[in-house]
Formats: C-alpha cells, sequence, structure tokens
C-alpha cells in the first residue's frame, strides 16, 4: 500500500484525476469504479475539467459503482445514481449503457448482487476503483464486523454510517440498507486508489495502516492489494508516525 500525504484536498483532487484520465488515455476502454461521499467530488470537478482541456473521450469507457441504498427510487435527489450524475457522469460523454450500479430495489438482492459480480467479470473487472472510508473505517458500505465479506451483498447500516450519511435526508429518510459491492470485489480491481480527507478521518487512516489487518476495519484489508494507493491530506493523516 503506497501511502500520499498532501498538503490540501485541491492537490488530492488533481493527482487523483491525472492518474484516471490517464488510464482513459491509455486505454480508452477501461473499466473505471467510482465511489460517493463528499471526498470525491473535488476529484469529480478536476476530471471534468482535463477531459474538457484535454479532450479526451470516455465514450467506450465503463463504470461501475460500489454501492446504493436499498428501497430509494434510482432518480431520488440522494441516490448514488443521481449523485454521479450530477458530480460526473452528466459532463463526459459516456454512454448509459455502460454505465453500472446496483440496484437497490430489485425484488430479488442476493440475485441483484451475482448479476453485477458477472457482469464486472463479462468486462474483465475493474482497471481503477476509487474509494473513500467511512469513519469507523468502512469501504463501500462493508461496515466492520466480525468477518470479511467478499461477495456482492446486502447490509444493514451501522449508526455510525446512519449518523455520518443523514445529514442529506430529510428527517428519518435515510435507508438503513444497501447494496455494496463485498471486499473481494474490490480487492479485485486491478488498482484501487481511496481517498481520505479531514480530521473526522484520521482514526479510520491510523487504523486501516496500522499492522493490524482485521474486518473491523474493513479498509485495513487494502494492506494486502498489490496496487493500493491512498491520498490523505494533513488532517486525515494527523496520527500517523513517520515511519509509515
Ligand atoms: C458512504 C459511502 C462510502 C464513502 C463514505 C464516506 O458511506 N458508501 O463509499 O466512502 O460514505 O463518505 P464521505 O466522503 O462523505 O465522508
Amino acid at each position: 500500500m503506497k501511502l500520499h500525504i498532501l498538503k490540501n484536498d485541491d492537490l488530492i483532487a488533481e493527482s487523483v484525476a491525472k492518474i484516471f484520465i490517464d488510464k482513459v488515455r491509455e486505454n480508452p476502454s477501461a473499466v473505471l469504479g467510482f465511489a460517493t461521499g463528499a471526498t470525491p467530488i473535488k476529484t469529480y470537478k478536476q476530471i471534468i475539467r482535463f477531459y474538457n482541456e484535454e479532450k479526451i473521450s470516455f465514450n467506450n469507457i465503463t463504470t461501475f459503482n460500489l454501492d446504493e441504498y436499498c428501497k430509494l427510487p434510482k432518480d431520488d435527489k440522494n441516490s448514488y445514481y443521481s449523485f454521479m450524475h450530477e458530480q460526473l457522469f452528466n459532463f463526459l460523454d459516456l454512454k448509459e449503457k455502460n454505465i453500472f450500479f446496483l440496484n437497490g430495489n430489485a425484488e430479488n438482492m442476493a440475485e441483484e448482487c451475482r448479476h453485477y459480480q458477472n457482469k464486472i467479470a463479462t468486462v474483465g473487472g475493474i482497471d481503477i476503483q476509487l474509494l473513500g472510508i467511512g469513519r469507523n473505517g468502512h469501504i463501500g458500505f462493508n461496515e466492520p464486523g466480525d468477518v470479511f465479506l467478499k461477495d456482492a451483498h446486502e447490509v444493514r447500516l451501522t449508526q455510525s454510517t446512519i449518523n455520518a450519511n443523514s445529514k442529506y435526508f430529510t428527517k428519518n429518510m435515510m435507508p438503513n440498507s444497501a447494496l455494496t459491492m463485498g471486499i473481494g470485489d474490490i480487492m479485485s480491481a486491478k488498482k484501487v486508489i481511496l481517498i481520505a480527507t479531514g480530521k473526522e478521518k484520521a482514526d479510520a487512516i491510523y487504523r486501516m495502516t496500522s499492522n493490524k489487518i482485521s474486518p473491523l476495519c474493513p479498509a485495513s484489508v487494502l494492506q494486502f492489494h498489490q496496487n493500493a494507493e491512498v491520498f490523505c491530506d494533513e488532517a486525515a493523516a494527523e496520527f500517523l508516525s513517520n515511519e509509515i
């Protein structure tokens, strides 16, 4: 796991956007995995800027998102489908048919998860998967638990995640479950980039980079990934000692 500590989130956004743009330039049919949350918004703005300035086409790119709430209409303003379109997809020349989300309104959630994993396999796997991190160390919606769940699955959100994300919803309207790629799906991506900014992520970053790899901090599994890069600002890196 390679750790980059940068001065601020603008520098992180620029560096991470560049990695994505370089991948698209190198392979115009690449498969990209995206994440939601406040953290990647600046990175998405930078991708749009580079896309416009460097005239790079996303026309043959395929995208997969990490997760989606259950029982929230696709066009609800808080669905991750809406978020990604508003923050990134509407500004690129992606084909809608190449944009994939887990369907949190599927009749059979287990089948939907299998179908999503099959789709990822059919296109040859994800080239770069972007990740944020929850304050409790979750990635996607893989919440802390007794085991690392390998496959895509339905998850009951923890109180920590509900507290962090409920600010986006009208009172008590936040779904309490979601579908998420599993740890195995994330670990299968050829490259993984995790971004963390702000002091409220400092504890999670400390735990994910410490020696202990544990499902109690799901992000710590990335220590086993051959090509994982972590980008933190100074606030998120506050508890890291110099030897890391
Ligand atoms: C949600 C998403 C995660 C994201 C996390 C952190 O729970 N499912 O993918 O990493 O929030 O969000 P933020 O960047 O807003 O702190």
